[in-house]
């Protein structure tokens, strides 16, 4: 069980999430999604103690009863076992190209103190959990004898090596062709030990999450079960997002965002989407509250 409360993450003075709170029960799979530079991936990066130099979080996470935020250096290293992450963007520089496939994925398992010939036979195992043929055969493979596909349900191998109690997708978006892409998508939705799928491409998240949490500014501004927010969206950041994807029909009039995603530290002050949203109003210069239960939102002309 993953529990977040008003994490916070900034790089000096310039705040970069906000007061960010959600739980992940075990097996749920939760989407988190919003514009490029929402601070989807800092919020990640925070749970996995990769946050990059010059950048800190505060507030509290816990991962089966495990501080996941705050906690010194040298705990970091079993923390990574715990909370797997992995971006299936671009698995070729994600593997050692000079090192057989097995060895990596018996590596990572070493590294988390696992004695090695213990490590090596899991490691077949996991190969063919992934369901790659002959995992034998592969393990003795260097990862540029493989497909893009394979290559990536090896990435997947890695991340549950260490039996991680959360996986983390960073946009997923892949070069891939759709029918690997979807292959992919299934397995992890049948591996994950509770997941949180971070993208901007709404329609896998639709086939992935039970859960989404919409990101805008650094905030949730929307959270509550997929189905209810992709057909009632409260907050007019995510009616916005939703009229500009490939869910909402052709032709169907919704009014799609204006402008750009503001830079860190140049949101306006109340409600962060304001400046661009079309209902604004004189309330918007307070900033919203995330309300409700199960469906909540943080909009002062919430959409029906
Ligand atoms: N190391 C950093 N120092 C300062 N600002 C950063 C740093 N990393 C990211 N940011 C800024 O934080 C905001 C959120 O980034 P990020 O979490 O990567 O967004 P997303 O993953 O939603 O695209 C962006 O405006 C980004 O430019
Ligand atoms: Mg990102």
């Amino acid at each position: 069980m993953l529990d977040v409360e008003g994490l916070s993450v900034a790089a000096g003075s310039l705040e970069l999430v906000r007061e960010v709170s959600f739980s992940i029960a075990p097996g749920e799979r939760v989407g988190l999604i919003g514009e490029s530079g929402s601070g989807k991936s800092l919020t990640a990066l925070s749970l996995m103690g990769l946050l990059p130099e010059g950048v800190s979080a505060t507030g509290r996470a816990r991962l089966d009863g495990h501080d996941l935020v705050g906690v010194p250096e040298r705990e970091l290293k079993s923390l990574r076992g715990r909370v797997a992450s992995m971006v299936f963007q671009e698995p070729m520089t994600a593997l050692n190209p000079t090192m057989r496939v097995g060895a990596q994925v018996t590596e990572v398992m070493t590294l988390h103190g696992r004695p090695r010939a213990a490590a090596r036979a899991r490691a077949v195992e996991l190969l063919e959990r992934v369901r790659l043929p002959h995992p034998a055969q592969i393990a003795r493979s260097y990862p540029h004898q493989l497909s893009g596909g394979q290559r990536q349900r090896v990435m997947l191998a890695i991340a549950l090596a260490n039996e991680p109690g959360l996986l983390i997708c960073d946009e997923p978006t892949t070069a891939l062709d759709v029918t690997v892409q979807q292959q992919m998508l299934e397995l992890i939705v049948e591996l994950a030990p509770a997941l949180l799928f971070i993208t901007h491409d709404l329609a896998v998240v639709a086939s992935v999450c039970e859960r989404v949490l919409v990101m805008y500014g650094g905030r949730v501004v929307e959270s509550g079960p997929m189905r209810e927010v992709f057909t009632r969206p409260r907050h007019r950041y995510t009616e916005g997002l939703l009229a500009a994807s490939r869910l909402t029909p052709r032709g169907t009039r919704l009014p799609t965002i204006k402008g750009t995603v503001p830079s860190a530290g140049e949101f306006p002050d109340g409600c962060v989407f304001r400046n661009r949203c079309v209902h604004a109003s004189g309330e918007c210069v307070t900033e919203p509250a995330l309300t409700g239960d199960g469906h909540a939102h943080a909009c002062w002309h919430p959409g029906d």
